[in-house]
């Protein structure tokens, strides 16, 4: 039996974020594997089938054939007990996918090696940013055409601003995939033609300082590029610094290829080593360190109808201090009440198993009749402290909302208001006006989708949304110096505020941004709040 320090200690739990497509999921079914979760590679997702398993909420999924919420899985590996928070992608990224982040200690980027950084890679990576996550980078796909690797480094250096250490080094790519050169090792490991979904096959490990056998390993041009390129590397790249790696600043990077299977362990291996166990989190009354306090955890998502006999609500929780039993009482700050958590879960790729305990690190779900948002800080009944609220972050896509039968008034607001408060949109309001005119903004376009549908089906209320042309929010950050009346922008540029009365301005094009800052000298923007 572990002890709690010891149960909290061998927890790690990280993100996985990518662009659509370079190979996120078979990256996180192969780990599965590893861990012994799964059995069969195919089993996290079959593209239809399987993604509908792991969260088959609501009906919009299954119309579409894809996944809305994001998921939490759990499994063990190596003494580990590893939580992977997935970020959903494509069209259906949304604030969610943000918030996942606020509830990972590290992040996990996979970047398809023929494709190098793209746009999804770099919005998630300006939120790890700004917590200080460390990231550790998984560049996949060498068993096809893969761009130069040191162009691939530059590029994240470039387009992220984070220094890289290759903890590994890719020889050949695609039909010339030969395996990857271990730098601390200093041997090669070579790549046998693992069969897909099993286990990694038998590897060949050879050092370097033995060249005959590495030339006729590799052939005399490969082994001629190698040593060619671990002597540019062991004098160009950055030094390894754990440290750094801690604070977020340098990535270790590995090479592989996910469908194969080839890269993922060594990878994992690596990756545990250098994560960290749960992190402390900032709250008002100091710093709380994972294993000196009680059981205290913050909410981060709201899932709403899981099941739409009961227009049930789950709230998903990120346990930041302590273990969770399922008898014991808790405090809900905000709400200022004492309760039991009720029906307290995990959800798995495949189940939802109801738990009896879970420890700093672990991810719950509990049944919320109502009573949760989003950053609301449970903790033990005698400690009472509240953790650092998660930001609301800039929505890109806006629309004005008209409702079609404006007798249901009464109904709209009340359904408009609770969806956004679970924070699956984000309000607006013109200005000087109040509830006539509502915008909505969404981080992803399927937002829409999902509001009208939710509208329809749970507030019986018909909307008909209207495009506009904006395409970015900014918060006023220093709105009690601002006279907001006296404020000149462009001609484009709009005055609105959010549910709290928080004025805020939206714009067509950055250019707009960049003209109204230099027209009202003083003038503060913030692409996030935390108010
Ligand atoms: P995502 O979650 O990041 O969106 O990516 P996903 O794992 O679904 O992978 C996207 C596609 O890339 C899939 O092919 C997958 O099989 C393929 N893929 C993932 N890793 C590798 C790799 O290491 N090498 C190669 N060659 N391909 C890889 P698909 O045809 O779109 O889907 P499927 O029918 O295979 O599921």
């Amino acid at each position: 039996m572990r002890n709690y320090t010891e149960e909290i200690n061998r927890r790690r739990t990280f993100a996985i974020i990518s662009h659509p497509d370079a190979g996120k999921t078979t990256l996180t079914e192969k780990f599965l594997l590893y861990g012994g979760a799964i059995n069969l590679a195919g089993s996290v997702k079959g593209k239809a089938t399987a993604r509908h398993a792991v969260s088959d909420w609501m009906e919009i999924e299954k119309e579409r054939g894809i996944s809305v919420t994001s998921s939490v899985l759990q499994f063990e590996y190596d003494g580990y007990c590893i939580n992977i928070l997935d970020t959903p992608g494509h069209q259906d990224f949304s604030e969610d996918t943000y918030r996942t982040l606020m509830a990972a200690d590290s992040a996990v980027m996979v970047i398809d090696a023929s494709k190098g950084v793209e746009a999804q890679t770099r919005k998630l990576f300006k939120v790890c940013g700004m917590r200080g996550i460390p990231i550790f980078t998984f560049i996949n796909k060498l068993d096809r055409d893969a761009n130069d690797t040191f162009e691939l480094l530059d590029d994240i250096e470039k387009e992220l601003g984070i220094a890289t250490c290759p903890v590994n080094w890719p020889i050949g790519s695609g039909k010339a995939f030969q395996g990857v050169y271990d730098r601390e090792k200093k041997c090669v490991i070579a790549y046998s033609d693992t069969e897909k979904g099993t286990k990694e096959g038998k590897t060949t490990e050879v050092p370097v300082e033995d060249e005959a056998h590495l030339r006729s390993l590799l052939g005399e041009e490969a082994a001629d590029k190698l040593l060619g390129e671990i002597e540019l590397l062991d004098g160009a790249s950055a030094e390894f610094d754990l440290e750094a790696v801690r604070a977020g600043k340098l990535t270790p990077v590995c090479f592989g290829s996910a469908l194969t299977n080839f890269g993922v362990e060594i990878f994992l291996q690596h990756f545990l080593h250098m994560t960290t166990m749960p992190l402390p989190r900032k709250a008002d009354i100091g710093i709380i360190e994972p294993t000196e306090h009680d059981f205290s955890a913050f909410v981060f998502k709201i899932q709403a109808n899981m099941n739409k006999a009961h227009r049930d609500r789950i709230a998903f929780m990120r346990i930041c201090s302590g273990k969770f039993d399922a008898s014991m009482e808790v405090h809900h700050v905000q709400g200022n009440k004492v309760m039991r958590l009720s029906q307290p879960q995990q959800i798995m790729a495949d189940e939802r198993k109801i738990l009896a305990e879970a420890y700093a690190g672990d991810i719950i779900g509990v049944f919320d009749p109502g009573i949760f948002s989003i950053g609301d800080t449970l903790c033990m009944p005698k400690e009472k402290f509240c953790y650092e609220g998660i930001p609301t972050f800039a929505p890109e896509h806006f629309a004005r909302v008209k409702q079609v039968d404006t007798m249901k008034r009464k109904q709209f607001v009340k359904g408009i208001e609770q969806i956004a408060q679970e924070g699956a949109i984000q309000i607006f309001q013109e200005f000087n006006t109040g509830m006539e005119e509502i915008i909505v903004g969404v981080v992803g376009v399927l937002q829409f989708d999902v509001l009208k549908y939710r509208l329809e089906n749970e507030y019986n209320v018909e909307i008909r949304l209207e495009n506009l042309p904006y395409e970015h929010i900014r918060w006023i950050e220093n709105k009690e110096e601002v006279d907001l009346a006296k404020l000149t922008g462009t001609s484009d540029m709009k005055k609105v505020k959010d549910m709290k009365g928080n004025p805020l301005l939206l714009f067509v094009n950055s250019w707009s941004i960049g003209m109204t800052l230099d027209r009202n000298p003083g003038l503060k923007l913030a692409e996030f709040s935390r108010n």
